[in-house]
């Protein structure tokens, strides 16, 4: 069976790179013919711990290529991951316009049998739209199957998400499709679960609502500490111990961000709402997040007073830790407002520099990026903690509160112990604890 991935991005690239590690034949397809090359050469656009090394390893075994060629790859494929972008829309919704461009070149190209696989997140009932799409666009008699595949992973940990899933949802409609996606899957057999493709589409998108939910859920009961003696890291742990709660995803901070959570809890409640549905809790959770940003910069001016002119380093600009990705990170938000308030900053993150850069160019009067956290420190009068890379829990403090003209940190992600920042001389400022 040869599989055709179409869009290389996040997930068309894990999953065209995890699909040749278990064995299959795979073409990754893209219309940015410049990428394509990039990635034929071994190189990834993006940091993914892991993805690069597999990507040359397939490479050079022979069982993964790319061709930018996306109808001359449809041709010769028996099933096709559609991996393609469904980026917020202006109300909310998911757009789709590039599946159902998709639609139409798999239609045009229907030269035999196919398995049409949605891996992208798609509102449930988008695979009656590519059926109707392909019908209506294909020139041959051939047959073809719609099904559902929704991929789970995590940006950081894709590459073990994707070997290594949880679970592996299949949403199909006949047996043939059934018994295809299941011999790709063969290695992780014991993890399937079969649904019909309304369940598996749905699935992906209650998923990461209820995850959203949880962190919005912590990160209201944070708020509750603050105006109280109780302590949310201990809130968290006590919750935690019981196993219908469980202890994940129960971080309290600066709020969800990313390329999933926050579109894919928007798009879950432009659904419900077109079905009729009230969609108020989800509608709860998005506006919790949203207040996250407000609620850490009352920190900073409550350690700082007046923001105009006052230098401060942000540690942190990628939207969690292990990635380069800032796409609806919080500190986007966070620089926007202190720029607003008329701050001077000293940016640091390992990976996610290039990226801020170009949403925040270099302006030596207020914006500055720096090559260490130390350099970040250098004279300033609060450093914030907006993302938890591991580096910043291995900082030498002492070091650190040398450097600075004001002992300040304001930590949006609670990653030292209050105590220990403290008796080292700092005015310390967390989230949901004294
Ligand atoms: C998420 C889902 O986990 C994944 O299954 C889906 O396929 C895509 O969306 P990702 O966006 O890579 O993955 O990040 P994840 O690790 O889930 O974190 C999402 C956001 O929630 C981050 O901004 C993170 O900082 C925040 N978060 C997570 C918290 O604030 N608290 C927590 O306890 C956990």
């Amino acid at each position: 069976m040869k599989i055709a991935v179409i869009g290389t991005g996040y997930v068309g690239l894990v999953t065209a790179v995890g699909l040749a590690e278990f064995g299959h034949n795979v073409i990754g397809t893209d219309k940015m013919a410049d990428k394509i090359e990039k990635i034929s050469r071994g190189e990834i656009p993006i940091y993914e711990p892991g993805l690069e090394v597999l990507l040359k390893s397939s490479l050079k075994k022979g069982n993964l290529a790319f061709s930018a060629d996306v109808n001359e790859t449809i041709q010769a494929s028996d099933i096709i991951f559609v991996c393609v972008g469904t980026p917020q829309g202006d109300d909310g919704s998911a757009d789709m316009s590039q599946i159902e461009e998709v639609s139409r070149f798999i239609a045009e190209n229907l030269n035999g049998y196919k398995v049409v696989v949605e891996k992208s997140t798609v509102p449930v009932k988008t695979s009656s739209w590519i059926k109707r799409t392909i019908s209506l666009y294909k020139k041959s008699d051939m047959d073809f199957d719609v099904a559902s595949n929704p991929e789970f992973l995590r940006e950081g940990s894709a590459v073990s998400d994707f070997l290594n899933p949880d679970r592996i949802i299949i949403g199909v409609e006949t047996e043939r499709a059934r018994d295809i996606l299941v011999k790709i899957y063969e290695r992780a057999k014991d993890r399937l679960l079969i649904t019909n493709i309304d369940t598996a589409e749905l699935i992906k998108h209650a998923s990461n609502s209820f995850l959203a939910m949880k962190i919005s859920y912590i990160n209201l009961m944070a708020n509750l500490c603050e105006k109280t003696d109780a302590n949310i890291e201990q809130v968290a742990k006590g919750m935690g111990l019981d196993p219908r709660i469980g202890s994940l995803f129960l971080k309290a901070g600066l709020g969800f961000g990313g390329s999933c959570f926050p579109k894919d809890l928007k798009a879950l409640i432009k659904i419900g709402e077109d079905l009729g549905v009230n969609m108020n809790l989800l509608k709860e959770t998005d506006r919790i997040n949203a207040e996250r940003a407000r609620i850490f910069l009352e920190k900073i001016k409550k350690a700082l007073w007046i923001l105009k002119d006052k230098r401060i380093a942000v540690l942190g600009l990628a939207f969690k830790p292990d990635t380069d990705d800032i796409r609806e990170g919080p500190s986007i938000r966070l620089i926007t407002d202190l720029l607003d308030e008329g701050a001077v900053l000293r940016l640091y993150d390992p990976e996610a520099q290039n990226n801020m850069k170009e949403l925040f160019p270099e302006d030596k009067a207020r914006i500055t990026y720096c090559r260490t956290p130390y350099e970040a420190a250098a004279g300033v009068n609060a450093l914030l903690i907006c993302t938890e890379w591991r580096e910043f829990f291995e900082l030498d403090l002492k070091k650190i509160k040398g450097l600075m003209a004001n002992p300040i940190i304001v930590d949006g992600r609670n990653i030292y112990n209050p105590d220990d920042v403290r008796k080292i001389g700092f005015e310390y400022y967390s989230v949901g604890r004294k």
